[in-house]
């Protein structure tokens, strides 16, 4: 079995990020809501617990916080932060408020610790804090300051440490040296999380789980979907798997064909269930999005759940669910999950008999990625951006046609085609079209037109929750909206989207 580490939660917008870090520098994480009983702890044995980041004051009045016993079952703690800020405010230290400091900042190692061996006596940190430390508990010291104002930035006594900084972003450039010096100099971690032991892990709970009759899977076409299953497919071998594609017509250009020809190659088993005019017969005079995507997700179930009636000896259904949608946490999942129904496979499991099987329950998407790689599987597949389970439907506002369809299918792949052609598509994290019900006038040749508008929208974002437009360069923008309207037969006019999430979401509906 693997060490791990636990992460207590107390609503830090990086705590994700924390056990991400951990993991890649090879040991197991666990995130636990930070009222986690202690027993719960203990009977995990966890090498290292660390304190998260959060967003309240040591001294609210309803603050998270966690019992003093933590502090006396010998386990290294780190704490970041508001993690920090609890150690110090709970042994006896004092916090205050202090000037808000966030953003890069310099600190400079003032005695040696553990945590900083083989660093620079001064490094660049991220912060991100309103309170500040001023009193020191009994038997701790400082090992950092802040350059501009000596404000203490780290903190130490024993294996109990606090860094008022994070470790854990890309702006803290050593912050992966620190979090390593931590496991391994403090902790004793093996370093026993690895690709091929993650790999072997979860075939054996595959193995341990699924004894008898098949394993179906709905498949995208997208990163986790598709590593689920084949990686299921190869662990359990001829004739227990069946992939179900679902073409719901909203897939982009070619997609379906794509997928299937992917899969196969990969020796997976699928069966493509077309319901394009299902799908669109549902639609039928519908604007309103959240309706949209209720219809959308109740018809995918019935497609789903006949073809599945169909199959022989279904025991069981696959999902590429992933660590973020199961952490239980308040924090983390963020506010995004109840801005939109989200309907992938929407409500599958509830409404079907079968027993689920859901390898990736304990992993993150990078990891997946990972184990996609070791699979063979091809990094254009792997390194696709999102594409929501509604697929066009959501991106074209107002009422779904077959000819509204064809408009934003055909600008996609247009923008995305450019976008590759630049190697642009690579460095943003997700670029897509929208069709807006708004006719606007043009010209074309000497022909007054009077059509639809598109909007394009590029957004760079780590977890999606928030992110940016991108500035992309202006020559692909004008290629990118006159091949639009020269090619797209009904478009007149493309704009492009520049609003950040929040307060906008990514998609439009
Ligand atoms: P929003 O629009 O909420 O989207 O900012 C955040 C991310 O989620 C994707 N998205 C979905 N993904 N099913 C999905 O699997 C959905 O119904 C869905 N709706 C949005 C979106 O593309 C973006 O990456």
């Amino acid at each position: 079995m693997h060490q791990k580490a636990i992460i207590l939660d107390f609503g830090g917008q990086y705590t994700q990020l924390i056990a991400r870090k951990i993991r890649e520098v090879g040991v197991f994480s666990e995130i636990l809501p930070y009222n986690v009983p202690i027993d719960k702890i203990v009977s995990l044995d966890p090498i290292a617990l660390v304190l998260s980041g959060g967003a309240r004051s040591v001294y609210d009045k309803d603050a998270p916080t966690v019992s003093q016993e933590i502090f006396k079952l010998n386990i290294p703690i780190l704490g970041i932060c508001y993690g920090m800020q609890l150690i110090v405010h709970l042994l006896g230290g004092e916090v205050k408020e202090g000037r808000r400091e966030y953003g890069r900042s310099f600190v400079n190692f003032v005695s040696r610790s553990p945590l900083f061996e083989n660093l620079r006596s001064r490094e660049q940190v991220w912060m991100s804090h309103g309170d500040e430390v001023i009193r020191l508990p009994k038997g701790f010291r400082v090992t950092a300051v802040t350059e501009e104002r000596n404000v203490i930035a780290a903190i130490e006594n024993g294996n109990i440490f606090g860094v008022q900084f994070h470790p854990e972003v890309t702006h803290t450039p050593s912050g992966v040296d620190i979090l390593r010096n931590f496991l391994y100099k403090v902790a004793k971690a093996r370093g026993d999380w690895s690709i091929g032991q993650i790999i072997e892990d979860i075939s054996t709970g595959i193995k341990r789980k699924v004894t008898q009759g098949k394993v179906i899977c709905a498949l995208s076409g997208g990163v986790d979907s598709t590593v689920t299953a084949v990686l299921l497919n190869k662990v359990l071998g001829k004739d227990s798997f069946i992939g179900l594609l679902v073409d719901t017509g909203f897939m982009r250009k070619g997609e379906v064909k794509e997928v299937a020809k992917n899969l196969t190659s990969l020796g997976v088993p699928l069966k493509i269930i077309d319901a394009k005019d299902r799908f669109l017969k549902a639609l039928k005079g519908v604007i309103d999005p959240e309706k949209k995507r209720k219809i959308i997700g109740k018809t995918f179930i019935s497609v789903f759940k006949e073809a599945a009636e169909k199959i022989t000896d279904v025991r069981y259904l696959a999902q590429g669910t992933l660590y973020p949608d199961v952490i239980e946490s308040t924090s983390v999942k963020g506010p995004s999950a109840v801005i939109k129904t989200h309907h992938n496979v929407g409500g599958l499991p509830e409404k079907l008999d079968f027993e689920l099987v859901e390898p990736f329950r304990m992993l993150f998407k990078d990891e997946v990625r990972k184990i996609g790689k070791e699979l063979k599987i091809p990094n254009e597949l792997l390194y696709r951006h999102p594409f929501p389970g509604p697929g066009l439907a959501v991106r074209i506002l107002g009422e779904v046609t077959y000819e509204r369809l064809r408009k934003v299918r055909e600008a996609d792949f247009i923008f995305v085609k450019e976008l590759k052609k630049t190697n642009l598509y690579d460095k943003i994290s997700q670029a897509l079209c929208v069709l807006i019900p708004v006719k606007s006038v043009g010209v074309v040749g000497d022909k007054r037109i009077y059509d639809e508008v598109i909007a394009l929208r590029a957004v760079s974002t780590l977890d999606f929750m928030t992110a940016d437009w991108c500035d992309l360069p202006k020559e692909l923008l004008d290629k990118v909206a006159r091949r639009i309207v020269n090619e797209v037969k009904g478009v007149s006019r493309v704009v492009y989207d520049i609003t950040s999430k929040p307060p906008a979401t990514i998609e439009w509906e």
